[in-house]
């Protein structure tokens, strides 16, 4: 070996060394950071699934919950969990709704194709709790909290305590949750609650949109408010049902009470129908003071802050006992000037971004609420390529927001609008048809970055305009957009 041939393969060598040390290094680094985010024993891991954000708002209560009485909690919306994040967990709590048929929330499909169907998990060091949302209503009650459930079991992970559903945000089944945390932390926690902030609205304005049209009545319910309130487009308000005033009459007839001013309003919103049963000696007021209150009733808003009014869009449902709960108090049984308990709920899965990329609105009925407040924005914001597809069923007289659309036209504010009225014409139009025939401009826009927000019924259109998407964009990229958040939906 030659002088020169030697001295470059020790220079390799203390090149390879320094190249080995800085790898090193660099593994050390790594395993540090990792073990700086490993969840210790009693740290709470807490995951949330949720369409609407309902298990979300509980899962983040539960965490300031348990923050304040001192315990660790890491909390992840369950679209961005990992199977090593999963297996190093301890403990862990699940807040997960129920949609669709039975089904899980969007942002679980991940999960569930990434994490749920990996056979070799194993979970048996590890303990859990599941808060699963849901509704009666449906057929198949907190089904995904069910199998989220079973996945578990079977992969020999123990349960703190069984499984507690929740029918339809009731108060009730939301404090057993509540006692059961207590029991395991053996600590007093705070109260956590479906909805927080109560306010109240005045009942200005009530129109009827919709006057001879085949289907139920849908009104334009405006609330006003006196204190300082805020949202985005796309928000929800959660309405406090109450009480016809002829019911509450009969109610205290019946029970032989003198009808008076403090009376009706103390049974407003109290459940008539079904209450607990009056102890020996019980006053009256304390009694009713004990009933449930009314259900929760969700509106997609359709203003925004700058009308200072809040503005629904609700359709009257009609049930075997009378008019459907909710829709029959904003739509009849309040009166106008009366009262409405509401509380504002962010709904972050269906608030746009201010990125002044092109938007694509597809809805039907009521749905028009949720676009029209996003239309508005978007005008305050100057942003005036927006595109909209709505379906209704015919247009001499179910046209809603046919005057203000116009007005949006006539400004610029919507280039593109494309109704499908589905009765005008022998064979049925429907919003998905529209995005059929116009593939070529759908893909045009969406390479020009536009976002999609879908608002209105899950069964007769969402569902069918998701399938429409996928047949002309592929599953591949609507998940894209889905994961970019740029495919949104406000549906029911
Ligand atoms: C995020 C979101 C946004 C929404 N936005 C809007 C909107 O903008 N506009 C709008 O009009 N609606 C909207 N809805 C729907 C709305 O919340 C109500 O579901 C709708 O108004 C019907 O409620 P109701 O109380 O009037 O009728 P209900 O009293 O709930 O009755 C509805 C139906 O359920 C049946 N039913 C009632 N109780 C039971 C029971 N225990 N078992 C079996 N069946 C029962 C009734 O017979 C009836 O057919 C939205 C829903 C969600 C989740
Ligand atoms: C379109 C739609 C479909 C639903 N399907 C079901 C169902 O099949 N089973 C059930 O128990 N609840 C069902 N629900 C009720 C929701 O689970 C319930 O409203 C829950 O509180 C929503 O929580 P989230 O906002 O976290 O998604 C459905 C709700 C909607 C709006």
């Amino acid at each position: 070996m030659t002088h020169s041939v030697a001295v470059v393969l020790i220079a390799l060598a203390i090149l390879l060394l320094i190249y080995a040390v800085i790898i090193a290094y660099l593994i050390l680094i790594k395993v540090k950071q990792k073990k700086e985010v490993t969840l210790n024993q009693n740290d709470y891991l807490i995951v949330f699934a949720s369409q609407s954000g309902q298990a979300e708002n509980l899962a983040r209560q539960t965490t300031q919950q348990l923050q304040d009485v001192g315990q660790t909690v890491t909390v992840t919306d369950i679209q961005y969990l990992t199977v090593e994040q999963l297996r190093q967990a301890d403990k862990v709590l699940w807040f997960v709704s129920t949609y669709g048929e039975g089904d899980a929330p969007d942002t679980a499909r991940m999960a569930i194709k990434n994490i749920f169907s990996e056979p070799a998990v194993d979970l048996s060091h590890q303990s859990y709790a599941i808060l699963a949302l849901g509704d009666k209503r449906y057929f198949n009650f907190c089904q995904f909290g069910q199998l989220l459930n079973q996945y578990l079991q079977q992969h020999q992970a123990q349960a703190l305590f069984e499984m507690v559903c929740v029918d339809h945000l009731k108060q009730a089944d939301v404090n057993l949750w509540t006692q059961r945390l207590e029991q395991l932390t053996q600590q007093q926690l705070t109260a956590v609650e479906p909805a927080q902030n109560w306010h109240c609205f005045i009942l200005k304005n009530r129109l009827c949109l919709n006057k001879g049209s085949q289907g139920n009545p849908i009104y334009q319910i405006q609330l006003s408010y006196a204190e300082e309130l805020t949202w985005s487009s796309g928000d929800i308000l959660q309405v406090q049902c109450g009480n016809r005033l002829e019911d509450i009459q009969a109610f205290l007839q019946a029970q032989q009470q003198t009808v008076d001013d403090d009376l009706l309003a103390a049974l407003q919103f109290k459940n008539l129908r079904q209450f607990p049963e009056q102890l020996p000696n019980e006053f009256f007021e304390d009694w009713i003071q004990r009933f449930d209150k009314l259900a929760i009733r969700e509106y997609s808003i359709a203003s925004i802050p700058e009308q200072g009014i809040i503005e629904l869009v609700v359709r009257q449902e009609k049930t075997a006992t009378g008019l459907g709960l909710g829709s029959g108090w904003l739509t009849e049984h309040a009166v106008l000037g009366q009262t409405i308990i509401a509380n504002i709920r962010s709904n972050s899965a269906f608030h746009l971004k201010p990125i002044h990329k092109p938007l694509i609105l597809i809805g039907n009925g009521t749905g028009i609420a949720g676009l029209v407040a996003h239309l508005s924005q978007r005008q305050q914001w100057g942003d005036q390529q927006n595109w909209l597809i709505f379906g209704e069923r015919q247009q001499q007289f179910d046209h809603l927001y046919k005057d203000q659309i116009q007005e949006w036209q006539a400004q610029g504010l919507l280039p593109d609008v494309d109704y499908a009225f589905s009765r005008d014409q022998a064979e049925k139009l429907y919003v998905q048809h529209i995005l059929q025939q116009k593939s070529e401009q759908l893909l045009h826009w969406i390479e020009a970055g536009a976002a999609i927000y879908v608002c209105g019924s899950l069964k007769d259109m969402a569902q069918e305009v998701e399938q429409n998407l996928l047949n002309i964009l592929g599953a591949e990229q609507l998940e894209q957009l889905r994961i970019e958040g740029r495919y949104q939906r406000d549906v029911y």
